[in-house]
């Protein structure tokens, strides 16, 4: 522990150490996928899916015996990426499986032949691939998926936002995809995702191929209590110390949402020596430092709207949860002008994930961002 020089871990692998609770989170994740099946882990953003994931593939009972792959497909807009990513990500997993392994996977992979490139020294092929290379992304994604399926080891693949897929310019990925994956017998998956709505539609309507394929489970904020003694715990190893109520207000302030505690903590033991407290005012120092270091990008951000959006933006900001905006109530208050300009705006807000909406209820997710509108906009 002495030798990370900041608990609180913001980006990357979390060592068990500084890895808050989940546990039984990570036993039903691990049991399912133990048991063979799929499972859909959904959660706003930032709330530790992605840790989580990466927490239950480092446990032993996982990491002996599976292969284990982690793919984001949140910026791929095509199938062909989607095939690009998985095949660049199963040649980076297996590289410590060493020459054989990887040369059944060259072997595997007739449609990419020629272009796989080998180290000069120790003669590993590397996925050299470029996504041009890529020409019938549908006769590549089948080889990587009948590779996966007879590895050696069982493997298990995850999907971070995976609802992306229905935004791919090709006809009826998910369809595609549903085909392989059922027919698979050693490898099973994790269909991570972000947006509640899109996630499950595709696993909860019947007629979709997804269709009650996997074990759904849903991330929630941590436990507020186990959160409090955890932070309290990071800053007593150091010789730092905290009040718990200093833990809650940061934890109501962010509704619990990971990402956005765990930087405040980072922040704001950074900022103590040992043997110091990090009080209120060290927290409300850290949020303006943070909130300073995003500046540029936020200002930047605003300038790509217009006045309109970034008046109905500051409204979002200012009731930080909203149902009804177009209502006569809610424009009213902000002087909104007509419902169609208000739809409109929250059109493009969405479109750029400026807002989100959940369980009908509009929200800002980047809550440094929220923060920083409402100081701006709506002196806070
Ligand atoms: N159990 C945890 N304990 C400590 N930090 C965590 C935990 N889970 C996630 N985090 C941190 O919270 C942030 C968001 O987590 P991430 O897994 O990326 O969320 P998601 O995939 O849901 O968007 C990251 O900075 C990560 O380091
Ligand atoms: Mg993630």
């Amino acid at each position: 522990m002495k030798t990370i020089h900041n608990p609180f871990i913001t980006r990357g692998y979390i060592p068990d150490e500084c890895f808050c609770d989940r546990v039984s989170e990570t036993q039903r994740l691990a049991k399912s996928l133990m048991n063979g099946n799929d499972v859909v882990l959904f959660s706003p953003r930032r709330m530790g899916k992605t840790g989580l994931i990466t927490h239950v593939f480092e446990r032993e009972e996982i990491k002996r015996p599976y292969y284990t792959f982690f793919v984001d497909i949140l910026h791929t807009t095509s199938l062909r990426e989607f095939t690009f990513f998985l095949g660049k990500e199963v040649f980076r997993a297996l590289q410590p499986a060493g020459k054989k392994v990887l040369d059944k996977l060259v072997s595997a992979l007739k449609s990419l032949q020629g272009k796989i490139t080998y180290d000069s020294v120790t003669g590993q092929p590397s996925f050299g691939v470029s996504l041009g290379d890529i020409q019938r992304p549908e006769f590549t994604l089948e080889e990587i998926f009948n590779y996966l399926d007879n590895a050696g080891k069982p493997c298990l693949v995850a999907i971070d936002e995976f609802q992306q897929i229905n935004e791919y310019e090709d006809g009826n990925v998910e369809a595609l995809l549903r085909g392989h994956i059922q027919k698979m017998k050693n490898c099973h998956f994790v269909f991570a995702g972000s947006k509640r709505s899109i996630m499950s539609a595709m696993f909860q309507s019947p007629a979709r191929p997804f269709y009650k394929s996997a074990d759904p489970l849903e991330l929630k904020a941590l436990d507020k209590d186990i959160y409090s003694d955890f932070v309290g715990k990071m800053f007593n190893e150091y010789g730092k110390r905290i009040a718990k109520a200093v833990v809650e207000y940061v934890y109501d302030l962010f509704e619990g949402y990971t990402y956005y505690m765990q930087r405040v903590f980072n922040e704001a033991f950074a900022s103590i020596d040992r043997g110091e407290e990090c009080s209120i005012e060290v927290i409300r120092m850290s949020i303006d430092n943070i909130l300073l270091m995003n500046e540029v990008q936020f200002a930047e951000l605003m300038s790509s709207l217009t006045e309109n959006q970034k008046r109905v933006l500051s409204a979002i900001a200012n009731e930080a949860h909203v149902r009804n905006v177009n209502t006569s109530a809610f424009i009213n208050r902000y002087q909104l002008s007509t419902a169609s300009v208000v739809n409109a705006a929250i059109r493009k807000l969405l479109k750029e994930d400026i807002i989100t909406v959940d369980l009908k209820e509009y929200s800002i997710p980047d809550k440094f961002l929220w923060l920083w509108v409402n100081r701006q906009y709506n002196n806070a």
